[in-house]
């Protein structure tokens, strides 16, 4: 058995359990692909503040396998802030390799292994390199790399280098030919695209379709959202296994600089606190403390009442623009929205809101369409699994005018929007397809669709009291001539004073429908 022990690269372990990072087949394969480009490419446009333009391409290839699966080239381009040079390599041929995993801030990408691995699922299904063009300003050249993945290290392996005109001030393209499947409608490309654009309206998308059918995505302003900040861990949101961790990457030399200057929350006299609590001196090195110090140290920070933390590093998306691009992108009868004031499930403050369409072009008699977005990213997959869809299918909905079989979604002419913004979205996986089920989320999950379906169902009953009022009318309105006819008869009206008569008997009913 001794001689079988060996180590297993990241990139291995993937490879073999793609399913894990959403390759679990070609139309996924596909999607998660595009996702996985824009998303890297939103996320830096904002971080560097620059209103993004993405361009998306899939064109089918040349080449085949002859295995009757499709090849397509899809091509991801954005006006960010490029990439330096010495990072390309890395970011594309290595997992696990990002700047977002080691900072608690509401984006897109968190774990780095996002677009590496989508160049390693093409690489393994059609032995072609991951092509980037990245250019980081005005003056500087544009550099053209070819790279594959090492599984076997997880390191670069460089196959092309050289600069090349470009067309673009600053920004990113990135290539990847792949084995997929095209297919419009539910979890398509499109339909993911469609979502982007509703909850981010600040983008512009112009996006190729295999066909040559170029669909765009015009900007619904031109104002960026409000930057997400960067915070420190909450202590109470840490496992153990973290704060060693933390111990041991630290810059603080002593315990009370360390609690202080690392978490978000811990004044000097909290710090001061907590180390008498854990009988732990307050000047105690941090490098000498053992693990069963670290224990008690644990303990005690649990023990230890906190304010809770900031909440205004998760801005939300807003009602307003939710609304207006919801309108944008469906029409319907009546719109509403609703953002919750900012939470926190295990140290890590959340927000989230949500927003509805009722009526109009919706279909009345199917099941409403949940739109899920976690950090304005569309979720498409693993709906049954997912908080989002637990909050509203655990929501009593007949109260609010529409049908709901026990326990699912209600049925009606809906189309619901949740939107989670957090600083750590937990997802179940890391294809980041689900939110998992902590308590606080789905409270607060409830409670904004709890705020919408009221709105919702005020609008239904008057609609249904106007209908109700407008039938009674039309039926009185019938009768009027009728009444008048009778009246001549008995009282021997002559026909002017019957032409009087129903005047007003129309004028009365007139004035009594106001
Ligand atoms: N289009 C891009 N423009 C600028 N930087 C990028 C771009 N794509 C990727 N990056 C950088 O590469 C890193 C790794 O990306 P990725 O593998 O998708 O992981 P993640 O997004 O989870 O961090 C990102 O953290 C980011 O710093
Ligand atoms: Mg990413």
């Amino acid at each position: 058995m001794a001689a079988q022990q060996r180590e297993i690269s990241v990139a291995e372990f993937f490879s073999k359990n793609r399913h894990l990072l959403g390759f679990d087949n070609p139309r996924k394969a596909l999607l998660t692909t595009v996702k996985e480009g824009v998303d890297n490419s939103l996320d830096a446009c904002e971080e560097a503040e620059i209103l993004p333009s993405v361009r998306v391409e899939i064109r089918p290839s040349e080449t085949t396998n002859g295995n009757g699966a499709d090849r397509f080239v899809v091509a991801i381009e954005d006006n960010g802030p490029g990439i330096v040079k010495a990072q390309i390599p890395r970011i594309f041929g290595k997992l696990l390799y990002g700047s977002k995993f080691h900072r608690l801030k509401a984006q897109r990408g968190q774990q780095g292994i996002g677009i590496s691995a989508a160049g390693m699922y093409g690489q393994l299904t059609t032995g072609k390199a991951v092509r980037i063009i990245s250019k980081i300003g005005e003056k500087k050249p544009a550099h053209l790399y070819e790279i594959h993945v090492d599984t076997r290290t997880n390191r670069p392996e460089i196959l092309r280098e050289e600069v090349v005109e470009w067309h673009q001030t600053s920004g990113t393209r990135v290539e990847i030919e792949l084995e997929g499947r095209y297919q419009r409608g539910a979890r398509s490309v499109d339909e993911y695209l469609r979502q982007v654009a509703i909850a981010n309206p600040h983008v512009e998308i112009v996006y190729e379709a295999p066909d040559g059918q170029e669909v765009r995505y015009e900007r619904g302003t031109a104002e960026l959202p409000e930057p997400s900040k960067e915070i420190r861990p909450h202590p109470h949101g840490i496992e153990l296994g973290i704060l060693i961790k933390m111990m041991k990457e630290t810059k603080a030399r002593q315990l009370r600089a360390f609690l202080h200057q690392d978490f978000s929350r811990v004044s000097p006299r909290v710090a001061s606190e907590i180390c008498k609590s854990a009988g732990l001196g307050e000047k105690a090195w941090i490098t000498r403390i053992a693990r069963e110090e670290a224990d008690r140290l644990y303990r005690a920070i649990s023990e230890t009442k906190l304010r809770a933390p900031p909440t205004d590093c998760v801005p939300p998306i807003g009602e307003e623009t939710l609304m207006a691009g919801l309108m944008k992108e469906c029409e319907a009868d009546f719109y509403t929205a609703a953002t919750r004031p900012p939470a926190v499930y295990r140290g890590n403050p959340f927000v989230v809101e949500a927003a509805m369409a009722y009526g109009g072009s919706l279909p009345g008699d199917e099941p409403v369409a949940l739109m899920r977005f976690a950090n304005r990213v569309p979720l498409l997959y693993q709906q049954g699994a997912c908080a989002i869809n637990k909050a509203v299918a655990s929501t009593a909905w007949r109260p609010y005018g529409v049908q709901q079989p026990k326990g699912s979604l209600p049925i009606g002419p809906v189309l619901l929007v949740v939107h989670l913004a957090s600083v750590w979205v937990p997802f179940t996986s890391e294809s980041k397809e689900a939110v998992a089920h902590y308590p606080e989320i789905l409270k607060e999950i409830r409670l904004a669709v709890q705020a919408c379906g009221r709105q919702m169902g005020r609008f239904i009953k008057r609609r249904k009291r106007a209908a109700e009022a407008e039938r009674k009318r039309s039926y009185i309105e019938k009768y009027i001539p009728h009444i008048a006819i009778a009246l001549r008869e008995i009282l021997g009206f002559t026909e002017k004073e019957e032409e009087t008569t129903v005047e007003e008997l129309r004028g009365i009913l007139e004035r009594s429908r106001k």
